[in-house]
């Protein structure tokens, strides 16, 4: 398996947020050339991929997640000789690089949506979703935005409604458009030839709705106080089969070329995430799992996750798992510090590729922004539920100096307040810091093929623990994990396993060896070598 296995199988994928990784030219905001200058860092921690968030041309309405320009760099982040620098730097260190790439949605500064909307008959009218108003002239149905409100925006040049998923700002594209698809296609291909390794297609999930415009059903499960566009169900805006085809034909795109990565932006449960994979693994390599992110932090919870995910993938599929990105709290914020070291152990030991997200290896939390100082729309479209995403979103924190070395002019968002303290600088030499934690599981797991391709096999542990074995080619690993803050016994069914502790989330344990049943301390896990 090791020698057959693709990089992206064997890899780590870490996540760099490109507006607050680095700054180079002091506008406060990160950028292209940025990225480029930390890659030594990355390439010490042991990453093997860094996938970009958008960085293309964009009103930024949705900070680059409303594209006006597939298939250039915003001046805010470089240009195109930036990311060439980069894409040829980062493969001189071995480091993949995999771009966003944004199907569902166009920003409506794009020249298509401005020629769409410029005429009924536009050559491009139907490049996007247009509806004539309801009787009473209202929208088109019920349709809800992921970002509040209807999901149908009437425009006055024409008379009719377009459909946004998201923003008013950021209009579908009609993919059932054959020419839609030629184009979006064309942008794969012109990323691809610049040296990209793959991308992560955003919110690949919600490409289709329904072509009868059916209401979406009621939620029985809605409470008042929940995010309001989870009142409905969403049966006749999501997750349709047509999906299967276009993933199928990306994908095309994507097998003309060597050994790139195709990964999905796919929240829904187990049973319809694994269809992602495509027909006979036709479609993502990696329909990212978030279950992690989603699922209550205690070992039955997850320990069940685990086994459900397992158990449903289709043959031949390869598992991964993600722990934090720009949109979800941070693991440090959902779980607390000491259980984020617990995270790392079970993200990095698990089977599958895990995808990091920047700054969770020091530890960095969820930054309490003021609220003349928020930024993001959803905080402005749905205020007050605690919904918006600058909090997990705050510049990186390299330093103890100003700005925490990520700019020299004044960041775009606020600082955390401990950046002092927790920084790439001084945890680097601190040999008990979460980051030289994170850099010595990377490193094992990178020595070790049993962590990285070998099977899964579950060790059943009474108590809030979790334990499973990685075995390979007579190499075998037991990881014993403490999700509870109090200290508690590991004793597996299983009497006979012993061997050295190689690695603990305290960086305290190393060369002590454990047989049978044994100890672990509130928030500790421990990573030993059984053969
Ligand atoms: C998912 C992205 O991760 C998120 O940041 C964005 O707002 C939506 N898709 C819309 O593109």
């Amino acid at each position: 398996m090791t020698e057959q296995a693709h990089w992206w199988q064997r890899g780590i994928i870490y996540q760099v947020y490109p507006r607050s990784f680095m700054d180079r030219n002091g506008d406060g905001v990160g950028d292209l050339a940025g990225v480029t200058s930390r890659l030594e860092y990355l390439e010490w921690l042991g990453v093997d991929a860094i996938w970009l968030s958008p960085f293309f041309p964009s009103p930024m309405a949705d900070f680059g997640y409303d594209v006006s320009n597939y298939v250039d760099v915003h001046p805010l982040f470089g240009t195109l000789g930036d990311f060439d620098r980069l894409v040829a730097e980062a493969h001189r260190r071995a480091l993949k690089v995999i771009v966003d790439f944004v199907p569902n949605h166009t920003s409506d500064e794009h020249p298509w949506f401005q020629e769409s909307r410029s005429s009924r008959d536009s050559p491009r009218r139907d490049w996007y979703i247009w509806r004539d108003p309801a009787p009473n002239g209202g929208p088109p149905n019920n349709w809800l935005a992921i970002f509040g409100g209807s999901a149908w925006q009437s425009d006055t040049t024409t008379g009719q409604y377009y459909y946004h998923a998201f923003l008013p700002r950021q209009p579908d594209l009609n993919w059932r458009l054959p020419e839609v698809r030629d184009a979006m296609y064309d942008v794969l291909r012109f990323w691809l030839d610049r040296g990209a390794d793959g991308f992560r297609l955003d919110a690949v999930w919600y490409l289709f709705e329904d072509e009868q415009l059916r209401d979406n059903p009621p939620n029985p499960d809605y409470r008042p106080g929940d995010d309001p566009y989870h009142a409905l169900l969403a049966a006749f805006t999501s997750d349709l089969p047509e999906m299967q085809e276009v993933m199928a034909e990306m994908r095309a795109v994507l097998d003309g070329y060597d050994e790139r990565v195709m990964i999905g932006e796919i929240y829904l449960p187990i049973e319809r995430l694994v269809a992602y994979y495509g027909v006979n693994g036709n479609g993502c390599h990696l329909p990212a799992n978030f279950q992690l992110i989603l699922q209550p932090w205690d070992a039955a919870h997850i320990g069940a996750v685990v086994d459900r995910y397992e158990a449903a993938l289709p043959d031949g599929a390869w598992p991964n798992w993600v722990l934090g990105n720009h949109d979800k709290p941070r693991v440090a914020s959902r779980i607390g510090p000491a259980q984020a070291r617990v995270a790392a152990v079970l993200l990095l030991t698990l089977r599958g590729t895990p995808t990091m997200y920047q700054g969770d290896e020091i530890g960095m939390h969820d930054v309490e922004i003021p609220p003349d100082r928020a930024q993001d729309p959803i905080e402005r479209h749905v205020p007050g539920l605690g919904l918006g995403r600058d909090p997990e979103r705050t510049p990186m924190q390299w330093d103890s100096g100003p700005q925490a070395g990520f700019t020299d002019g004044t960041p775009w968002l606020p600082l955390a307040d401990d950046a002092a303290r927790v920084n790439v600088a001084a945890e680097r030499d601190d040999p008990r810091s979460i980051l030289t934690l994170y850099r010595r599981l990377i490193a094992l797991r990178r020595a070790e093929p049993a962590l990285q391709v070998g099977c899964y096999v579950p060790v059943p542990v009474e108590g809030n623990l979790l334990g499973y074995r990685r075995e390979l080619d007579g190499s075998e690993f037991l990881v014993a994990l403490n999700l509870g803050d109090i200290e508690q016994e590991f004793a597996p069914r299983q009497p006979d396993l012993r061997g050295p502790i190689e690695l603990s989330t305290h960086l305290d344990r190393t060369g002590e060896t454990v047989d049978g049943s044994f100890r672990l301390r509130a928030h500790e896990a421990v990573v030993v070598r059984l053969k």
